[in-house]
């Protein structure tokens, strides 16, 4: 296993170009299955997930080639319905192929994903969302089983507890696409990633609309063609990356990305002092003037992004001021907290909130990564800390970040792999 290791204290500078959003394109090479024409997929992030779909969609009988950035999913044998524990329990979002199989071949078999490190994940809406479409559900032996003669448009809400869910719409979008009449998912998840893959769809034949607000209404058709698909990029590396240019008092230009999907985010950075200025599709990030700390609640979107918490509580690890962070969403999802202590931060937890007490330095120290967006939480806190910040289990970076030391390195950051 791979540590990185991080020498902090340089001031970042320069350009960097964000990837393809993994969010958009899992959901989207699972859209694949609805046909067995080809489809291709441009400004595909190389990502350790990325690559557990691909081996997903093989085992499903897809044929995927992977050139450039460029994914070609074509069909082989006939298709799979059955999605199995060892690929799924690598990825909770496989969870997406529950969908697609459901659409085309009126049964799938999908293994549950099990526990996550950042808190419960049910998949109760899935399961709601798949019955209103006429399917029978059930779960046994730890599989996902759904069936149906065929599958008729329904009318339902999916909200649950925690608003709505990104993943659930996803499913329920791709299996309603090929069932006969309209349905109406009312409390849709409005994440930019959920409109790409209707784009996608849309593109694909089917008839998608709303998508994008919270309700989405969707007319099946019979039959849906390949198509040929940009990725937009994604807002959550990009936010990253901003953040890397305040963490080190740094000037980044942030190129590749689309300001309407930063709006949560930009708006605290902003109050919090930086400027952030817009031209073409890029950003630039930088102080406006010394950042203060600012009250921060993930909701889900046009809210501030529960996939940004963790990095965010870096930076206001080491901003003057008191930052208050309430967790929506997820409200365990802290497990960075400990580590970020580890390195000096002032951090009190009380349920689903964190109080950060900005402090004038971080400290180098070794650090364990828990999942993924706290890996790069630790990365933002390893660049500005004094002294060399080792993080281990870094694999949790790779499944969302593509090339980060590349892209760090060329900012300017002393950033290295080493074996553990
Ligand atoms: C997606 C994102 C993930 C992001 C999350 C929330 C992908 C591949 N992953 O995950 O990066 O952190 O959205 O923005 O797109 N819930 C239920 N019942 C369900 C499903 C979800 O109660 O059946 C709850 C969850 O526990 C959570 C909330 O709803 O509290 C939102 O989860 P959801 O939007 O479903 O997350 P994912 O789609 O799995």
């Amino acid at each position: 296993m791979d540590k990185l290791v991080i020498e902090g204290g340089v001031k970042l500078k320069g350009e960097v170009v964000i990837s393809g959003a993994k969010n958009s394109v899992l959901p989207i090479l699972a859209a694949t299955l609805l046909t067995d024409d080809a489809c291709i997929i441009k400004s595909v992030p190389n990502l350790r997930d990325t690559n557990t779909m691909f081996k997903i969609l093989r085992s499903l009988g897809k044929v995927v080639e992977y050139d450039g950035g460029v994914v070609t999913v074509t069909s082989g044998k006939s298709i799979n319905y059955i999605a199995d524990y060892k690929l799924v329990s690598t990825m909770r979002a496989s969870i997406c192929v529950l969908g697609p199989l459901l659409g085309r071949l009126k049964k799938a078999k999908v293994s549950l994903p099990g526990g996550c490190i950042i808190g419960d994940r049910p998949v109760d809406l899935h399961i709601k969302g798949i019955r209103a479409l006429g399917a029978d559900v059930h779960i046994e032996s730890g599989y996902v089983v759904a069936g149906a003669k065929k599958l008729k448009g329904g009318h339902m809400y999916l909200g649950g507890v925690y608003g709505s869910s990104v993943l659930a719409t996803d499913n329920v979008m791709m299996a309603a696409v090929l069932a006969s009449g309209k349905t109406v998912i009312e409390s849709a998840a409005c994440e930019p990633e959920v409109a790409d893959l209707a784009e996608f769809l849309i593109k694909m034949g089917a008839k998608i609309k709303g998508h994008g607000t919270p309700i989405i209404e969707i007319d099946g058709v019979k039959h849906l063609h390949g198509a040929t698909h940009t990725i937009i990029p994604d807002r959550i590396e990009a936010g990253t990356m901003m953040l890397a240019s305040l963490i080190t008092d740094g000037d980044i230009l942030v190129k590749n990305v689309c300001f309407r999907h930063l709006g949560a985010l930009i708006d605290k950075l902003e109050e919090s002092g930086a400027a952030i200025i817009k031209t073409d599709n890029s950003l630039r990030v930088r102080k406006r003037k010394q950042l203060r700390g600012v009250t921060i609640t993930t909701l889900p979107y046009p809210g501030f992004e529960t996939d940004m918490q963790a990095q965010m509580m870096s930076l206001m690890s080491v901003v003057p001021g008191t930052s208050l962070f309430t967790g929506r969403i997820y409200p365990d999802r802290f497990m960075h907290v400990a580590e970020l202590r580890r390195m000096g931060a002032q951090i009190q937890r009380e349920g689903p909130h964190a109080i950060v007490e900005g402090e004038k330095y971080l400290s180098g120290a070794p650090v364990m990564a828990s999942d993924l967006r706290a890996s790069a939480c630790l990365v933002l806190a390893g660049l500005a800390a004094r002294g060399k910040t080792s993080i281990s289990r870094i694999y949790h970076l790779e499944r969302g970040y593509e090339n980060i030391e590349e892209k760090l390195q060329n900012l300017g950051a002393r950033v290295w792999r080493e074996k553990e």
